[in-house]
């Protein structure tokens, strides 16, 4: 698939097929997202790849403890809430996810079915645990590579028949992830990535996200 079309053609996938994804698949997509350039070339990632009853673990502990009301444990610094045009995109996604899925505004309780299955990471088979080296700390940079290596992985997939999506939702409780992922202690959890074989039924799978105007996010300088 050229980079013009699998770019277009890709969409975040919410909702999986139960099959298993071959380990040495997972293996030649990371291989392909390892290219990815990073800072200095310091390459700060890590991939925890984890499926089965360990990821049955991290969901149920995950679901629990929001459901409990723990407060979400990030171990980067997130942005509390979105204002103005932020805002507005993220309501924009939600929007066109919920009529997807037929979700009335007021149908509480299928709201916070569609959350759960967020902290649950879609029910997918697999979850790849971003991490990156804690020594590397303030790490902006760090972020940005991770965010690169992330991308190329999601296509690799997509290019290969399976589905992402990135999520953040499901590491709320990073520690309950650390736990059951076995994280090394000198690893930072950044994100994770739900994978499987997309179930094309599941209609918010055939959501598109918009994207800007080309002209709102562009300046040329001394062209003419
Ligand atoms: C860092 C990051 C975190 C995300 N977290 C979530 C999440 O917790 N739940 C979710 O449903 N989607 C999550 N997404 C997916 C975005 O909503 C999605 O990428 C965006 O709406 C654009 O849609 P697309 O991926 O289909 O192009 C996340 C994406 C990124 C890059």
């Amino acid at each position: 698939m050229d980079y013009q079309t699998l770019v277009a053609e890709r969409r975040s996938i919410r909702g999986y097929k139960k099959d298993p994804v071959p380990k040495e698949l997972i293996r030649e997509i990371i291989e392909i997202a390892k290219g990815a350039p990073s800072s200095m070339n310091t390459q700060p990632w890590f991939f925890h790849v984890v499926t089965g009853e360990p990821l049955d673990r991290i969901r149920e502990g995950n679901t629990e403890r929001m459901l409990a009301g723990v407060k979400p444990q990030r171990e980067i610094p997130t942005h509390e809430a979105y204002v103005g045009v932020h805002r507005q995109r993220q309501v924009d996604i939600a929007v066109k996810l919920f009529e997807a899925m037929g979700i009335e505004r007021d149908d509480k309780a299928r709201r916070q079915d569609w959350v759960m299955r967020g902290f649950r990471q879609f029910d997918a088979p697999v979850s790849i645990v971003m991490t990156y080296d804690k020594s590397l700390e303030p790490a902006t940079i760090a972020h940005f590579d991770l965010g690169a290596v992330t991308y190329g992985l999601v296509l690799a997939a997509w290019e290969r028949g399976l589905g992402t999506v990135i999520n953040g939702q499901g590491i709320m409780q990073s520690a309950v992830v650390r736990e059951h992922a076995r994280i090394p202690d000198e690893q930072v959890i950044m994100t994770c990535i739900a994978m499987g074989y997309p179930d094309y039924d599941f209609e918010a799978n055939e959501v598109k996200s918009d994207r800007t105007e080309t002209d709102d996010i562009i300046t040329f300088t001394g062209f003419d």
